[in-house]
């Protein structure tokens, strides 16, 4: 009888050491993307990482792997539906490929005159319908993430879509961009991010196009003599998670994410615009590229090259998502 009480006294006290040590193991969120950490999505990564554990404290730890160091382009959307990672952010460009070709409508040349129309989109209801898409994808969307305009680079000067001739130029996997390289005559080629700058490097393509912040941060205005600050389209991205791994999380702690977020997502949408500034006086500085502004003739032959993609497009992407874009720029006063 001793004995047997004194096994079940053990018994007790182990159960209870072990379930003290599961409810302190933190709940693990592995956040990858592909860009440095001294960019809009890095800084906003680290202030999402910061927030979330103060929140929660220490109950939630979030790892974070930049610069592609865990995956590349692809492989990041389908280890996130395997739940091998947690959390991405990946640029609108990239959600084609699951299925979701609304998507590529933030792809569109000279979709978005200014950020405040863009903010109206993603805040709004064709924001929350695309969220709403993910979720037959074993995704939830959390918020979206600002990065800029898009310039363009490459070893000879881009001036008018003529110059563009004959350029083998990466592209992000969008059938969008695809038909937009194509309608400047230039021949596109899609590949991972990480790949770019060695790619830019040997020759294997002859320029790009993408925000300043990622261009200064890979280092490939150090391969690119010539840069066309066009804005002539657009890179942001879609903070996105694990459905069954978002779903499963206990309330209070989904809730106390939730609140890191929103507060993550506003300071990185803050410093997009300073954090693209700056990079372009980086790498004017650092004096190995040319800088080129387009004048308004130049303009004027870019969107008439380029405006006819929309049209090309519209029955690929959907002309619900194409007219709600186009109503809240006309909305503000734009045409
Ligand atoms: C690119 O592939 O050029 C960008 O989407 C990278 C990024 O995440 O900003």
């Amino acid at each position: 009888m001793k004995l047997k009480s004194l096994r079940l006294a053990l018994f007790a006290a182990t159960a209870i050491a072990s379930a003290a040590v599961f409810a302190q193991a933190p709940i693990v969120i592995k956040f990858s993307h592909v860009v440095t950490t001294d960019t809009p999505k890095g800084k906003g990564a680290e202030r999402f990482k910061e927030l979330a554990e103060k929140a929660t404290k220490g109950r939630v730890k979030v790892e974070l792997y930049p610069n592609s160091t865990l995956y590349k382009d692809k492989e990041e959307l389908e280890a996130l539906q395997l739940g091998a990672v947690q959390m991405l952010a990946p640029s609108l460009a990239k959600f084609g490929p699951l299925g979701i070709k609304e998507f590529e409508a933030f792809d569109l040349p000279y979709m978005f005159p200014d950020k405040s129309v863009l903010y109206r989109v993603t805040e709004g209801a064709v924001g929350k319908d695309l969220f709403k898409k993910l979720e037959s994808k074993g995704i939830t969307g959390l918020a979206y993430w600002d990065n800029g305009f898009k310039v363009m680079t490459s070893n000879k000067p881009l001036r008018m879509p003529t110059d563009f001739k004959g350029q083998k130029l990466r592209i992000q996997s969008s059938k969008v961009l695809d038909a937009q390289m194509r309608a400047l005559g230039a021949n596109p080629q899609v590949m991972a991010f990480s790949e770019v700058y060695q790619a830019l490097q040997t020759g294997v393509v002859d320029g790009g196009e993408n925000t300043t912040s990622n261009v200064y941060t890979q280092k490939m205005h150090e391969v690119q003599s010539h840069l066309t600050v066009s804005n002539h389209g657009y890179i942001g991205y879609a903070v996105i998670v694990n459905k069954k791994f978002w779903d499963g999380l206990p309330g209070d702690i989904r809730g106390q994410l939730e609140t890191a977020m929103k507060d993550a997502t506003k300071y990185t949408n803050a410093i997009a615009q300073q954090e693209n500034d700056q990079a372009l006086e980086a790498i004017r500085k650092a004096g190995k590229t040319t800088i080129y502004v387009l004048n308004d003739k130049e303009k004027a032959e870019w969107r008439k090259a380029l405006l006819p993609v929309r049209k090309e497009m519209e029955s690929r992407i959907g002309k619900e998502v194409i007219a709600a874009v186009e109503k809240e720029t006309a909305t503000l006063g734009y045409k």
